[in-house]
Protein backbone atom coordinates (compact mmCIF):
# COMPACT_ATOMS: atom_id res chain seq x y z
CA UNK A 1 0.00 0.00 0.00
CA UNK A 2 1.30 3.34 -1.25
CA UNK A 3 0.61 6.82 0.05
CA UNK A 4 -1.67 7.56 -2.72
CA UNK A 5 -3.88 4.68 -1.47
CA UNK A 6 -4.58 6.36 1.39
CA UNK A 7 -6.14 9.91 -0.51
CA UNK A 8 -9.59 8.33 -1.22
CA UNK A 9 -12.69 10.40 -2.31
CA UNK A 10 -13.76 10.39 1.10
CA UNK A 11 -10.82 11.86 2.62
CA UNK A 12 -10.53 14.67 -0.11
CA UNK A 13 -14.79 15.18 1.04
CA UNK A 14 -14.05 15.29 4.67
CA UNK A 15 -11.44 17.57 4.18
CA UNK A 16 -12.99 19.99 1.94
CA UNK A 17 -15.88 20.12 4.16
CA UNK A 18 -13.31 20.57 7.03
CA UNK A 19 -12.33 23.65 5.35
CA UNK A 20 -15.43 24.99 4.21
CA UNK A 21 -16.61 24.78 7.54
CA UNK A 22 -13.04 26.78 8.83
CA UNK A 23 -13.99 29.45 6.17
CA UNK A 24 -17.27 29.83 7.39
CA UNK A 25 -16.34 29.98 11.11
CA UNK A 26 -14.30 32.89 10.23
CA UNK A 27 -15.97 35.12 8.24
CA UNK A 28 -19.31 34.62 10.31
CA UNK A 29 -16.64 35.54 13.67
CA UNK A 30 -15.29 38.35 11.40
CA UNK A 31 -18.71 39.56 10.40
CA UNK A 32 -20.06 39.69 14.10
CA UNK A 33 -16.85 41.25 15.58
CA UNK A 34 -17.22 44.24 12.80
CA UNK A 35 -21.22 44.37 13.70
CA UNK A 36 -20.96 45.41 17.02
CA UNK A 37 -17.56 47.58 16.31
CA UNK A 38 -20.50 49.37 14.22
CA UNK A 39 -23.15 49.10 17.02
CA UNK A 40 -20.73 51.07 19.06
CA UNK A 41 -19.53 53.56 16.17
CA UNK A 42 -23.40 54.51 16.52
CA UNK A 43 -23.69 54.60 20.18
CA UNK A 44 -21.07 57.03 20.05
CA UNK A 45 -22.53 59.23 17.52
CA UNK A 46 -25.35 60.05 19.87
CA UNK A 47 -25.92 62.58 21.98
CA UNK A 48 -27.72 62.59 25.23
CA UNK A 49 -30.78 64.80 25.65
CA UNK A 50 -31.22 64.15 29.49
CA UNK A 51 -33.74 65.99 31.65
CA UNK A 52 -35.47 66.13 35.35
CA UNK A 53 -38.68 66.80 35.27
CA UNK A 54 -41.73 66.82 38.69
CA UNK A 55 -44.49 67.82 36.48
CA UNK A 56 -43.68 67.02 32.58
CA UNK A 57 -42.78 70.22 31.06
CA UNK A 58 -38.99 69.65 31.03
CA UNK A 59 -39.36 66.41 29.70
CA UNK A 60 -41.57 67.61 27.34
CA UNK A 61 -39.07 70.57 25.88
CA UNK A 62 -36.23 67.74 26.19
CA UNK A 63 -38.49 65.78 23.57
CA UNK A 64 -38.67 68.90 21.71
CA UNK A 65 -34.81 69.16 21.68
CA UNK A 66 -34.52 65.74 20.86
CA UNK A 67 -36.56 65.90 17.87
CA UNK A 68 -34.98 69.34 16.53
CA UNK A 69 -32.03 67.27 16.70
CA UNK A 70 -32.92 64.35 15.23
CA UNK A 71 -34.43 66.89 12.25
CA UNK A 72 -30.79 68.17 11.96
CA UNK A 73 -29.50 64.13 10.89
CA UNK A 74 -28.09 63.79 14.81
CA UNK A 75 -28.94 60.56 17.03
CA UNK A 76 -30.27 61.00 20.35
CA UNK A 77 -30.53 59.35 23.68
CA UNK A 78 -33.46 61.18 25.23
CA UNK A 79 -33.54 59.89 29.53
CA UNK A 80 -34.83 60.62 32.30
CA UNK A 81 -31.78 61.84 34.36
CA UNK A 82 -32.70 59.29 37.14
CA UNK A 83 -32.09 56.50 34.48
CA UNK A 84 -28.65 57.26 33.50
CA UNK A 85 -25.41 56.43 35.91
CA UNK A 86 -23.15 57.88 33.57
CA UNK A 87 -22.66 59.74 29.74
CA UNK A 88 -20.40 56.67 28.95
CA UNK A 89 -20.86 56.22 24.83
CA UNK A 90 -22.27 59.89 23.94
CA UNK A 91 -20.57 62.15 22.03
CA UNK A 92 -22.39 65.54 23.66
CA UNK A 93 -25.00 66.09 26.70
CA UNK A 94 -27.73 68.50 26.40
CA UNK A 95 -29.09 68.27 30.27
CA UNK A 96 -31.92 70.75 31.63
CA UNK A 97 -34.23 70.76 34.38
CA UNK A 98 -37.32 72.19 35.90
CA UNK A 99 -36.47 75.04 38.73
CA UNK A 100 -37.96 74.37 42.01
CA UNK A 101 -37.15 77.49 44.87
CA UNK A 102 -34.44 78.59 42.58
CA UNK A 103 -32.75 75.06 42.58
CA UNK A 104 -32.68 72.34 39.78
CA UNK A 105 -33.85 69.26 40.58
CA UNK A 106 -32.03 67.17 43.22
CA UNK A 107 -31.76 64.31 40.40
CA UNK A 108 -30.21 66.79 37.95
CA UNK A 109 -27.78 68.57 40.25
CA UNK A 110 -26.48 65.81 41.56
CA UNK A 111 -25.71 64.10 38.08
CA UNK A 112 -24.50 67.14 36.97
CA UNK A 113 -22.13 67.00 40.11
CA UNK A 114 -20.95 63.25 39.51
CA UNK A 115 -20.29 63.48 36.24
CA UNK A 116 -18.40 66.47 36.40
CA UNK A 117 -15.13 65.11 34.96
CA UNK A 118 -16.77 62.74 32.02
CA UNK A 119 -19.08 65.75 31.02
CA UNK A 120 -16.02 68.01 30.76
CA UNK A 121 -14.23 65.86 28.45
CA UNK A 122 -17.37 66.49 25.74
CA UNK A 123 -19.45 69.51 24.57
CA UNK A 124 -22.02 70.01 27.22
CA UNK A 125 -25.43 72.63 26.87
CA UNK A 126 -27.55 73.07 29.96
CA UNK A 127 -31.07 74.57 30.18
CA UNK A 128 -33.79 74.90 32.68
CA UNK A 129 -37.14 75.31 32.78
CA UNK A 130 -39.10 77.55 35.22
CA UNK A 131 -39.94 81.37 34.43
CA UNK A 132 -43.76 81.49 33.88
CA UNK A 133 -45.28 85.27 32.39
CA UNK A 134 -45.13 86.25 29.06
CA UNK A 135 -42.42 88.93 29.79
CA UNK A 136 -39.10 87.51 28.41
CA UNK A 137 -37.84 84.41 30.79
CA UNK A 138 -34.74 85.84 31.74
CA UNK A 139 -36.68 89.29 33.02
CA UNK A 140 -39.01 87.60 34.81
CA UNK A 141 -35.90 85.47 36.69
CA UNK A 142 -34.58 89.11 37.74
CA UNK A 143 -31.64 88.30 35.72
CA UNK A 144 -30.30 84.94 36.74
CA UNK A 145 -30.70 82.11 34.09
CA UNK A 146 -29.07 79.25 36.52
CA UNK A 147 -28.85 77.91 40.27
CA UNK A 148 -25.88 79.88 42.18
CA UNK A 149 -25.07 76.77 43.34
CA UNK A 150 -23.84 74.78 40.52
CA UNK A 151 -22.34 77.94 38.52
CA UNK A 152 -19.12 76.66 39.71
CA UNK A 153 -19.05 72.88 38.35
CA UNK A 154 -20.95 74.66 35.28
CA UNK A 155 -17.80 76.48 35.00
CA UNK A 156 -15.49 73.69 35.28
CA UNK A 157 -17.59 71.99 32.67
CA UNK A 158 -17.05 74.89 30.58
CA UNK A 159 -21.11 74.30 29.29
CA UNK A 160 -21.13 75.82 25.69
CA UNK A 161 -24.54 77.80 26.77
CA UNK A 162 -26.77 77.89 29.63
CA UNK A 163 -30.66 78.11 28.08
CA UNK A 164 -33.36 79.02 30.70
CA UNK A 165 -36.55 78.26 28.88
CA UNK A 166 -40.62 79.60 30.16
CA UNK A 167 -41.87 76.44 32.05
CA UNK A 168 -46.03 75.60 32.65
CA UNK A 169 -47.31 75.23 35.81
CA UNK A 170 -50.74 73.22 35.46
CA UNK A 171 -52.31 73.70 39.58
CA UNK A 172 -54.72 71.11 39.13
CA UNK A 173 -51.12 68.73 39.35
CA UNK A 174 -49.54 70.45 42.28
CA UNK A 175 -49.96 69.60 46.35
CA UNK A 176 -51.76 71.96 48.64
CA UNK A 177 -48.04 73.58 49.40
CA UNK A 178 -47.23 74.19 46.25
CA UNK A 179 -50.81 76.00 45.37
CA UNK A 180 -49.92 78.05 48.43
CA UNK A 181 -46.51 78.76 47.18
CA UNK A 182 -47.69 79.42 43.55
CA UNK A 183 -50.52 81.48 45.32
CA UNK A 184 -47.92 83.34 47.54
CA UNK A 185 -45.62 84.88 44.79
CA UNK A 186 -48.19 85.56 42.62
CA UNK A 187 -46.89 83.47 39.44
CA UNK A 188 -48.48 83.05 36.50
CA UNK A 189 -50.43 79.68 35.74
CA UNK A 190 -50.40 78.34 32.63
CA UNK A 191 -48.04 76.74 29.63
CA UNK A 192 -45.64 79.72 28.82
CA UNK A 193 -43.32 77.66 27.11
CA UNK A 194 -41.85 79.07 23.35
CA UNK A 195 -41.28 76.15 21.38
CA UNK A 196 -40.12 78.19 18.78
CA UNK A 197 -37.32 79.59 21.09
CA UNK A 198 -36.33 75.64 22.47
CA UNK A 199 -35.99 74.86 18.54
CA UNK A 200 -33.55 77.55 17.84
CA UNK A 201 -31.40 76.47 20.48
CA UNK A 202 -31.48 72.88 19.60
CA UNK A 203 -31.14 74.04 15.96
CA UNK A 204 -27.76 76.02 17.66
CA UNK A 205 -26.40 73.06 18.63
CA UNK A 206 -26.72 71.29 15.94
CA UNK A 207 -25.28 73.62 13.98
CA UNK A 208 -22.20 73.49 16.33
CA UNK A 209 -21.90 69.30 16.33
CA UNK A 210 -21.98 69.28 12.87
C1 LIG B 1 -43.54 74.92 44.01
C2 LIG B 1 -42.98 75.51 42.77
C3 LIG B 1 -41.84 76.29 42.84
C4 LIG B 1 -41.30 76.86 41.69
N1 LIG B 1 -40.18 77.63 41.78
C5 LIG B 1 -39.69 78.23 40.66
C6 LIG B 1 -38.55 79.08 40.73
O1 LIG B 1 -37.95 79.29 41.77
N2 LIG B 1 -38.12 79.68 39.60
C7 LIG B 1 -38.76 79.50 38.41
O2 LIG B 1 -38.37 80.10 37.42
N3 LIG B 1 -39.83 78.66 38.31
C8 LIG B 1 -40.31 78.03 39.40
N4 LIG B 1 -41.40 77.21 39.31
C9 LIG B 1 -41.99 76.93 38.00
C10 LIG B 1 -41.50 75.61 37.44
O3 LIG B 1 -40.12 75.62 37.31
C11 LIG B 1 -42.11 75.35 36.06
O4 LIG B 1 -43.44 75.10 36.27
C12 LIG B 1 -41.42 74.23 35.33
O5 LIG B 1 -41.78 74.31 33.97
C13 LIG B 1 -41.79 72.89 35.90
O6 LIG B 1 -41.12 71.88 35.22
P1 LIG B 1 -41.48 70.34 35.42
O7 LIG B 1 -42.97 70.16 35.14
O8 LIG B 1 -40.64 69.64 34.42
O9 LIG B 1 -41.12 69.96 36.81
C14 LIG B 1 -41.94 76.62 40.44
C15 LIG B 1 -43.08 75.83 40.38
C16 LIG B 1 -43.60 75.28 41.53
C17 LIG B 1 -44.83 74.43 41.43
Amino acid sequence: MGITADIRPELIENHMRFSLFLFAAFFLTFGITELFKQGEDAIAQQILVAYATKYGATAEIAQKISDALNKAGLKTGLRNVKDIRNIEGYQAVVLGSGFYIGRWRREAARFLKKNEKSLAAVPVWLFSSGPTGKDDAEKIAEGWCFPKGLQRVADRIRVRDKALFHGSIDMSKLSAIEKWMIGKVGAPVGDFRNWKAITAWAEAIAKELK
